[in-house]
């Protein structure tokens, strides 16, 4: 069912500063700060070949991502996203299964204008997996 890896997601505390660690650190093409208010999240997309990772930092004040820093001071990997080629497909399949959907399981526009859903980290050996629409 699910395809290619689309990204791995880092949770930042400064997006400029890891941004640019990225670019001048580790020579990557680096995308523009964008701010995704419907999750929270200020985000830059970092291109690399065979992916992506995707830099968030938290947007207002109840940011999933500012408790995830809470915890995480330094920052840390924060889900993983995978491709599939239908997203009500793969929902019904993993509820189905006894997975656990979260947002009540109807998919939201994520980074990329596509559908996503977010997979219970319980469920998946402790990672949040956000599953998009390819
Ligand atoms: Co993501």
């Amino acid at each position: 069912m699910i395809g290619k890896l689309n990204h791995v997601a880092i949770a930042v505390n400064d997006l400029r500063a890891a941004a640019d660690t990225y670019r001048n650190l580790l020579g990557a093409t680096v995308g523009k700060e964008t701010e995704q208010p419907d999750h929270g999240v200020k985000v830059v997309f970092i291109d690399l070949p065979n992916t992506k990772v995707e830099l968030i930092s938290p947007l207002g004040e109840d940011s999933p991502i500012a408790r995830f820093l809470d915890k995480n001071p330094v920052g840390g990997i924060h889900h993983i996203c995978y491709e599939v080629d239908d997203i009500l497909a793969a929902r019904d399949r993993l509820l189905q299964g006894g997975a656990r959907v979260l947002g009540g399981g109807q998919p939201k526009t994520g980074a990329h204008g596509k559908p996503v859903l977010f997979l219970h980290p319980k469920d998946f050996n402790g990672v949040l997996v956000e599953l998009e629409e390819a």
